[in-house]
Order: structure tokens, then C-alpha cells, then sequence
């Protein structure tokens, strides 16, 4: 997390570490969604986005952590507004992307970050100790959620010409993982999803692209099983630290610019070197 502490071409943040960091302001004029943006690393995602000059949109099932974490970017000086939105609920997302072009005429940018993950639990299982319930909820979300949301905001950006889709996959994807068969399947999912809709939206001006995650400290509070499983995951990485929020939001603040422009299609792996390709 950061503070803004000044700004002109670019603004200069503190970052969780103290250090001040120079951000780009490539984001003037924009307005963004971030799904899931109240909790986490979508928190991160809806901080680093304000700060390079993008009106924020959180759109978060728990509408009161996104109107906090809306409420925390306008007092550091930054733009953003929340909306209690269930991904899931089509209509819910079609009042949510009319309100927000009401208020702000354009989206440009969207963030699919809400998931089952850890906020909304998943269970830990092996594959045949999963229940179907949960299986059909977590692609009601992962996927079906995302899906969803982007039918409801394209029509927006095909109208301007331009827009920025970052899906959120993961690590496991690529990996695997045992215990989460339903989540691994859903992250891998998008891999595809983020492909096809590159390739159907190219020539609207839009484009579409992915960032995995590998495991990393998003829980606001983590006890010490957390904390431990986290550090079990830099073994295998060529920078052998644990992965935190700000090591993703550069991805994502790239994909959402103007400097991503002619690359779309692209998952891009976060993970301090685990999976290589
Ligand atoms: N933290 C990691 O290690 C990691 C690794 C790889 C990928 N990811 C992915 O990154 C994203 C964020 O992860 P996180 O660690 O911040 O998880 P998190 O559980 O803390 O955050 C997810 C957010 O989505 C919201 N949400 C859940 N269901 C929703 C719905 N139906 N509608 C709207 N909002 C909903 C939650 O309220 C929460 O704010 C997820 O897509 C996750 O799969 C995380």
C-alpha cells in the first residue's frame, strides 16, 4: 500500500517498505473497475490504478470494505467511488456499469479480480472431497463472474473505441496444486477466456490480457499457518522472498496503459521466477 505524498508528471508514492517510489501518471481521464477491489490484492490493484490518475471504480460483494477503501483513496487525494456488486448477478453489474457512466461518461479499464479465494473460502480438499455445490459456485464466480463482467462493460468501451480488460489468473494454473482442484481449474479457464475475447474485441480497440499471480501475503491480518504457507512458496523461486501485492500492481497498472497497447492475448506469470516459459 502507498501514500501519495506529491505529484506533477509523475506522483511520488511511499510504499509499504518507506521508500519513495516514482509512479507514472498514464492514467489521466481514465475511469477503472476493479472487481473485488475491497479486500487484498484488488485493494492494491484500485490503489496503484488512482494513483496514476484513474478515476477508481471498486466493485465488491462486501460493500462496505469497498466504500472504505474508496473512502481511503479520496482522502490521500485520489479519485474513486464504490458500488456493492455481486459478479454473479448480471443485473447487478448492468446498474453498477449504468451508474457509473452517469457519473463519469466512460469506462475504460476493467479489472477482474473478484474471486473465491480467500475472502469468500474455498474448501481445501482433495478432488473427490469436493462438493458439486461448491465446484458450480466457484465457476459461478471465477469465470462465469468474470464473463458477466465484461458483458456488461464492452459495450461501453466498443463505443469510445478503446478499453483495457485484465483478467486475474494464477500460478496454479500452470503448476498445479493438489486441494483446490475446483479453483485451479476455474484460474486455468481464464487462460483461455483471455484469449478468445483478445481476439474478438482486437479490432474494437480493445485489448485483453491476464496476470498470474504466484501465492502471495494478500490476507490483511495472516496468522502464522498463513504467514508459514507463504514462505513455503519462495523455495522454488528465482528471487526467493515472499510475494506481496506491490510486486503485481506494476502488471496490472502496465496492461491497464496505454503502453500495452499493440499486446494483447498475454498472460503475464508474477512470481518472483517460480514457473518459467
Ligand atoms: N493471493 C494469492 O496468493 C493469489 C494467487 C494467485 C491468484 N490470486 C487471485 O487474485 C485475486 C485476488 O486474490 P486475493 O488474495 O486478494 O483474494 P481475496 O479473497 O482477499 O479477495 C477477493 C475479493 O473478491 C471479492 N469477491 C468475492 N466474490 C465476489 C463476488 N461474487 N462479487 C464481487 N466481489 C467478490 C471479495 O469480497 C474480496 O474482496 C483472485 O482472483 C485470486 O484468485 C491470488
Amino acid at each position: 500500500m502507498s501514500d501519495r505524498v506529491a505529484g506533477d508528471e509523475t506522483s511520488v508514492l511511499v510504499a509499504s517498505d518507506g521508500a519513495a517510489v516514482a509512479i507514472p501518471e498514464r492514467l489521466q481521464n481514465r475511469v477503472a473497475i476493479v472487481t473485488g477491489g475491497g479486500h487484498g490484492l484488488g485493494r492494491a490493484y484500485a490503489t496503484r490504478l488512482a494513483s496514476e490518475g484513474a478515476h477508481v471504480v471498486i466493485a465488491e460483494l462486501d460493500r462496505d470494505a469497498g466504500e472504505s477503501v474508496a473512502a481511503e483513496l479520496r482522502e490521500r487525494g485520489l479519485t474513486a467511488s464504490a458500488y456493492g456488486t455481486d459478479i454473479t448477478d448480471a443485473a447487478a453489474l448492468e446498474t453498477m456499469v449504468s451508474s457509473v457512466v452517469e457519473a463519469h461518461g466512460r469506462i475504460d479499464i476493467l479489472v477482474n479480480n473478484a474471486a473465491m479465494f480467500s475472502r469468500v473460502p474455498m474448501s481445501r480438499s482433495l478432488f473427490d472431497a469436493i462438493e458439486p455445490d461448491e465446484w458450480d459456485r466457484m465457476m459461478s464466480v471465477n469465470l462465469k463472474g468474470t464473463w458477466l463482467a465484461c458483458r456488461a462493460v464492452v459495450p461501453e468501451m466498443r463505443k469510445r473505441g478503446y478499453g483495457k480488460i485484465i483478467n486475474i489468473s494464477s500460478g496454479t494454473a500452470f503448476k498445479g496444486m493438489t486441494t483446490r482442484i475446483h479453483y485451479v481449474t476455474s484460474k486455468a479457464g481464464i487462460l483461455g477466456y483471455t484469449k478468445v475475447l483478445a481476439r474478438e474485441l482486437g479490432a474494437d480497440g480493445i485489448t485483453v490480457n491476464c496476470v498470474a499471480p504466484g501465492s502471495t501475503l494478500s490476507e490483511e491480518a495472516p496468522d502464522a499457518a498463513t504467514l508459514a504457507f507463504r514462505k513455503d512458496a519462495t523455495g522454488d523461486r528465482a528471487i526467493p522472498r515472499v510475494q506481496v501485492a506491490d510486486d503485481l500492481v506494476g502488471a496490472v497498472a502496465f496492461f491497464a496503459s496505454a503502453d500495452s497497447d499493440f499486446i494483447t492475448g498475454q498472460t503475464l506469470v508474477v512470481d518472483g521466477g517460480s514457473y518459467m516459459h
